[in-house]
C-alpha cells in the first residue's frame, strides 16, 4: 500500500472514531438531561395541581382546576391528566368525555404521601412519565392527581439535532479526507524524492533535480541524502582526477628521460648538419623541417611536463587589471584575425591580489583562449569585468561562442577532456589547479549554442599597502 494511501486511511479513521465518539456521547448526555427536564416538569405539575384541588374536591365544584386541565391538554408533553377521588371516579380529564369512568390505576397506595414517579417504555418505543400526587386534607387523601408525559416533543428536538449532527459529521469527513489528501502528498512528497534519488544513484547518476521545499525530518532526510551523493560523487571525481594526475605524472619521468633527453642532440645535430653543409640545398632544408619539428616537440613536452609536475608559486602582490591587458597582447593577432569584439570592464580600483603573476597570467591565457576559440569569425563577442566579490578580487569572462553542452559541462576540468581536434584537454585542469593552489576558486557556466562565463575568485592581499608588483 502507498503511503499516502496510508495517511489518507489513518486521518479518516482518525476523524470517524473521534466523531463517532463526541456523536454517541452528546446523545447520552442529552438524553440524560432530557430524562430530568421532564421528571422536574411532572412533579411540579403533580404537585401544583394537587394542591390546587384540595377546595374545589371538598367543594365538589371543579371549574377551577378545569382551566389547569385545559391548560395540560394543549401541552404536548402531556398524554393525559386526570383528577380522581378516593373511589377512583375520574372528577377531571384533559378528556371531558372521560369524566364520570372509574379508573383504578392499580398502583395507588391508600398512603401515598408524596408525588410517585413511575417510568415505562411502551411497545411504540415512547417513554412514559407517570406522576402520581396525592390530594391532602391534613394528611388524609381525599383524591389523587394522575398525570402521564412523554419525552416525544424533545425526541423530536433531538431527532433535528442528530440530523444535523450527521450532517455536520459528513461534513468534517469530507474535509478529513482533503485534509488527509493534502498532508498525505505534503508528507510523501519528500519521500518519493527520496525514493527517487536512491534510484538515480543506484543507477550510476549521482544528480538530482531535488523540487521539494519540504522541512519535516523526512525532507531533511532527503536534502541530506541529496547533500551526501553530491559530495559523494565529488569526491569521485576529484579521486579519478588524482589517480588520472598520478599516471601522469609516472608518464611524466619517462617522456623526461625518454624523448625530452634525446630531442636535445638531435636539434643540436640538425643545426651542425646546417653549418657543416652551408652550400647543400637539401640538407639545409630537411636539417629545417627537423628543428623546427623537433622544437615543436619540445615545447609540446616541456608544456606536458609543466601540467604533469607542477611548481609552487611564488608569491607577489599582483594588479589583476594589468595582468589582465598584458595577457591580451600577447592574443591581439588571433582577436584581430578572428575579428572579435572584447569589452573590458575594469575596477581600477581593485586591491591587489597575492599570487605568481606568470601562472595566474596562464590561467587568463587558457580561458580567454578557449573564449576566442569559441567563437565566431566576425560575431564574437568577448566581455571581461573585474571586481570584489565576498572578499575575493573577481574576474569574469564571458563569450558570446558555441557553448558547452550539458554533458561535458561536468568533464571540462577532466584532465586531457577536449572536445577540439588540436586540444589536449589539460588548459582548465591547469588553471583549476593553479587558482586552488592560490586559495581562490574557478566557476564555469554555460548555455550551449549561447555563451559560456568563467568566473575567477582569487583572495585578495593582506598587504595591500605595499608596492604593487606588475610583471
Ligand atoms: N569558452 C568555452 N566555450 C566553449 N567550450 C569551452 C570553453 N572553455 C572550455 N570549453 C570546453 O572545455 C573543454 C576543455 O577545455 P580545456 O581548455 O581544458 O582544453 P582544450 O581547450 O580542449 O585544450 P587545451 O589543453 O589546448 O586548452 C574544451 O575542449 C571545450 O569543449
Ligand atoms: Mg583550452
Amino acid at each position: 500500500m502507498k503511503i499516502t494511501t496510508k495517511i489518507i486511511l489513518s486521518i479518516v479513521l482518525i476523524v470517524f472514531v473521534t466523531g463517532t465518539i463526541l456523536v454517541a456521547f452528546s446523545a447520552n448526555t442529552q438524553k440524560r438531561l432530557i430524562e430530568e427536564q421532564i421528571e422536574k416538569k411532572g412533579s411540579v405539575l403533580a404537585e401544583i395541581i394537587s394542591v390546587s384541588s384540595i377546595i374545589p374536591m371538598l367543594n365538589y365544584d371543579y371549574s377551577s382546576v378545569k382551566l389547569y386541565f385545559d391548560a395540560l391538554s394543549k401541552d404536548s408533553d402531556v398524554l393525559s391528566g386526570e383528577l380522581l377521588d378516593n373511589n377512583y371516579i375520574v372528577k377531571m380529564h384533559t378528556d371531558l368525555d372521560r369524566l364520570g369512568e372509574v379508573n383504578n390505576p392499580g398502583i395507588i397506595d391508600e398512603d401515598l404521601k408524596s408525588t410517585l414517579v413511575k417510568k415505562d417504555t411502551g411497545t411504540d418505543n415512547l417513554v412514559r412519565y407517570e406522576f402520581y400526587s396525592p390530594v391532602l386534607v391534613e394528611e388524609e387523601q381525599i383524591g389523587i392527581f394522575h398525570i402521564t408525559l412523554t419525552s416525544k416533543s424533545y425526541l423530536n428536538v433531538i431527532k433535528l439535532v442528530w440530523v444535523k449532527m450527521i450532517l455536520l459529521g459528513a461534513m468534517s469527513l469530507m474535509i478529513g479526507v482533503l485534509l488527509a489528501f493534502f498532508l498525505g502528498n505534503q508528507i510523501s512528497k519528500p519521500i518519493k524524492e527520496l525514493v527517487r534519488g536512491a534510484e538515480s544513484v543506484s543507477g550510476g547518476n549521482f544528480k538530482w533535480d531535488f523540487v521539494t521545499n519540504s522541512n519535516d525530518e523526512v525532507g531533511k532526510l532527503a536534502r541530506a541524502f541529496r547533500n551526501m551523493t553530491e559530495r559523494l560523487d565529488k569526491n569521485i571525481t576529484s579521486r579519478i582526477r588524482n589517480e588520472k594526475m598520478a599516471v601522469v605524472g609516472q608518464l611524466s619521468s619517462v617522456l623526461a628521460h625518454e624523448i625530452r633527453n634525446p630531442l636535445e642532440p638531435i636539434k643540436g645535430s640538425a643545426e651542425l648538419l646546417k653549418i657543416y653543409y652551408p652550400e647543400e640545398k637539401q640538407i639545409i632544408k630537411f636539417a629545417g623541417i627537423i628543428q623546427e619539428e623537433v622544437l615543436r616537440l619540445i615545447s609540446f613536452i616541456d608544456n606536458f611536463l609543466d601540467f604533469a609536475k607542477p611548481r609552487d608559486p611564488e608569491f607577489r602582490q599582483i594588479d589583476l587589471n594589468t595582468l589582465i591587458d598584458k595577457t591580451f597582447i600577447l592574443l591581439e593577432k588571433m582577436i584581430d584575425d578572428k575579428q572579435i569584439r572584447v569589452d573590458i570592464s575594469a575596477d581600477r580600483n581593485l586591491p591587489p591580489v597575492t599570487g605568481d603573476a606568470s601562472m595566474l597570467k596562464q590561467v587568463i591565457l587558457n580561458v580567454i583562449l578557449n573564449a576566442i576559440q569559441a567563437s565566431d569569425r566576425k560575431k564574437g563577442l568577448i566581455k571581461v569585468s573585474t571586481g570584489v566579490n565576498s572578499g575575493f578580487a573577481e574576474l569574469v569572462i564571458k563569450d558570446y561562442g558555441k557553448g558547452i553542452e550539458k554533458v561535458s559541462l561536468d568533464k571540462i576540468f577532466d584532465p586531457f577532456f577536449s572536445t577540439k581536434a588540436e586540444g589536449s584537454g589539460t588548459g582548465l585542469t591547469t588553471s583549476q589547479r593553479i587558482v586552488e593552489q592560490h586559495g581562490g576558486k574557478i566557476n564555469v557556466e554555460s548555455e550551449a549554442g549561447k555563451w559560456t562565463m568563467v568566473q575567477i575568485l582569487l583572495p585578495l592581499s593582506a598587504l595591500q599597502e605595499e608596492k604593487i608588483i606588475n610583471e
